[in-house]
């Protein structure tokens, strides 16, 4: 099998497939030969001849897409690319399925199986290859770091002899992966943080992190059988927005990470809230790339309403793109080994195994995922 990977084409995006630290598990593995697209760890200072030195090949990406029976990228391929790959490969990656879906269908036209790491499922067993949540965590990081630059005052409080400087209080929308990393993270900073979500099952998530869980009865919110949050009502939502609001205006920084497993971000803030807030504070947009959360967010951008700072920025887990790219080569590899057969020196597309199921979208021409039928 011959392994190749591919760089981003955004030049926004900093990561890497491949990781020295991570390659080494599978290069040895018998059948297996290994290149990468030349540059490729140039957003985490890796040079080539380090993936050389490690037993890997250099090549171009068209070198890749014609030679690779085993393609990982960290986005969706081009139509015009698909048609460079063989019949029988495979393309494995962060295909965005829910915004690539012609890219994808191209990919299956082509005879090529297509495995989207954004469909692994959220169990035990497979936390080892959940990308979603391995990049959101940094992404949330990121988050409040970014945040933070744009406000004027410190985080933590200050006992000087100048006088006793407030903490900043920040307010985080959404308690998922990104949201409580946030959460964390905005708390080792010295702010008082605050907290919402739909899922009134993270309330203790919330307090074991120091920070307070802000209660809004919005009826029944409920879960699904995955843990993933379901849609509100359009009543819920204005409920939501309206109360939800007096905690905003008493925020120096909120940070929302509202999400709804493939569905358009909820758009919980609206500008009537914006124009309640102090001028000089911060709204750090998560969604911005899905819609967004916030009204009037626009992806790389700082909007100001009334001296109210409306951020979104793109690629947020790039922004910490060495820990992103090894926590992102390190799910792509345990997908690899936990389903490469060393004897047939293939892999083994097992239908009965769930995260097989789950993450492998198209299969020798088959859509495999009614999401695409
Ligand atoms: P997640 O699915 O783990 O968490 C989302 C949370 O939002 C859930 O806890 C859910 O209950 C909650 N939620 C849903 N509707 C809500 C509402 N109306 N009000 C309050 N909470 C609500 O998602 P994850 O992985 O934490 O991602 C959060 C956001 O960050 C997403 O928009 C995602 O696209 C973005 N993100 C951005 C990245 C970047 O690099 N820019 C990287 C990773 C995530």
């Amino acid at each position: 099998m011959h392994i190749v990977a591919l760089k981003s084409p955004d030049s926004r995006d900093h990561r890497s497939v491949i990781h020295p630290d991570t390659v080494k598990k599978i290069i040895d593995l018998p059948g297996v030969t290994f290149s990468f697209e030349s540059g490729i760890g140039n957003g985490i200072n890796i040079s080539d001849q380090t993936f050389i030195e490690l037993g890997l090949k250099a090549i171009s990406r068209d070198e890749c897409l014609s030679q690779g029976s085993f393609i990982i990228t960290p986005s969706s391929l081009t139509i015009e690319e698909s048609n460079k790959i063989h019949k029988g490969s495979t393309v494995l990656g962060m295909l965005n399925p829910f915004y690539a879906v012609d890219e994808l269908k191209a990919l299956n036209q082509s005879r090529i199986n297509v495995v989207s790491m954004e469909f692994i499922p959220r169990i035990t067993r497979a936390q080892k290859m959940d990308v979603l949540s391995s990049q959101a965590n940094l992404a949330g990081y990121a988050a409040v770091l970014e945040a933070a630059q744009h406000l004027s005052s410190a985080l933590p409080m200050m006992m000087t002899a100048a006088g006793t400087l407030k903490p900043a209080r920040v307010f985080v929308i959404g308690v998922g992966v990104a949201g409580l990393q946030a959460i964390a993270t905005a708390k080792r900073l010295g702010a008082r943080v605050e907290a919402f979500d739909t899922r009134d099952v993270v309330e203790e998530q919330v307090k074991s992190l120091g920070a307070k869980f802000v209660k809004i009865d919005l009826g029944d919110t409920g879960q699904t059988d995955q843990g993933y949050a379901k849609e509100l009502t359009p009543e819920q939502i204005a409920k939501q927005k309206d109360l939800q609001s007096q905690v905003c205006e008493r925020s120096d920084i909120v940070i929302t990470t509202a999400q709804i497993f493939g569905r358009p971000a909820p758009k919980i803030i609206d500008q009537s809230t914006i124009k309640k807030m102090k001028p000089g504070s911060v709204i750090f947009d998560m969604a911005v790339e899905t819609g967004g959360n916030v009204e009037g967010s626009i992806v790389d951008e700082v909007v100001n309403v009334n001296g109210v700072k409306v951020v979104g920025v793109s690629y947020l887990a790039s922004k910490v793109s060495s820990h992103a790219s090894f926590a992102l080569s390190n799910n792509i590899i345990n997908w690899i080994t936990d389903f490469y057969n060393e004897e047939t020196t293939q892999i083994d597309f097992d239908f009965e195994d769930e995260v097989i199921q789950s993450s492998v979208l198209a299969y020798e021409g088959k859509i495999m995922n009614e999401r695409f039928a």
